[in-house]
């Protein structure tokens, strides 16, 4: 169950950040000033989902880990004080900064440094949440590397 939880909660959080990426730079690129403002408007709603899955990815991966800290798992944790800092520190305060700006038509160059600020920062904390899941495929099995899965010392068996 912990692992079913793990796999949703971490799959929605990396769909959720690279859906408001994408929207972001293709609204940017290609679509109207109403539409730039509907997609940055709804970026900060998205937070509601995109926190607590990152929370559960986060508390459940503790919980599988099971005090292991060797390998793959270890570069998981090492992580995920990144993904955390540049969350709460610079996309969450942008997004917000953004949403606000767009609201009241305000497209100077601020916003756009910001904007791009913003999508740096987002594709490494994508970066960053593609590691940790193709880590955690290879611990699962799901994903192979050669033919046999990664052993992590003082794990007995990952199961069939
Ligand atoms: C939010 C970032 C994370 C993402 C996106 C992520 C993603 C994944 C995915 C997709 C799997 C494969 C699940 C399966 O095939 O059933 C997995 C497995 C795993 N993850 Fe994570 N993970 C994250 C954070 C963590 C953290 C912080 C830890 C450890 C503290 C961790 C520990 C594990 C372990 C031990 C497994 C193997 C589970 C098993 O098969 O027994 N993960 N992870």
């Amino acid at each position: 169950m912990t692992r079913l939880v793990h796999l949703v909660a971490g799959t929605l959080a990396i769909l959720t950040i690279a859906t408001f990426w994408l929207s972001t730079a293709l609204s940017e690129l290609f679509a109207s000033q109403a539409t730039v403002v509907a997609v940055k408007t709804a970026i900060p709603w998205g937070f509601l989902l995109l926190i607590p899955a990152l929370a559960a990815a986060g508390g459940s991966g503790f919980a599988l880990a099971k005090g292991r800290r060797g390998g793959p798992i270890g570069a998981k944790v090492r992580r995920m004080p990144y993904i955390a800092a540049n969350g709460l520190l610079i996309l969450i305060p942008a997004a917000l900064y953004l949403a606000a700006k767009a609201r009241a038509a305000e497209f100077d160059s601020l916003f756009y440094a910001v904007q791009a600020l913003e999508l740096c920062m987002g594709a490494v904390n994508i970066a960053l949440l593609s590691l940790n899941m193709r880590d955690g495929l290879r611990l699962s099995g799901r994903r192979r590397r050669g033919s046999r899965r990664i052993a992590e010392p003082g794990s007995s068996s990952l199961g069939p």
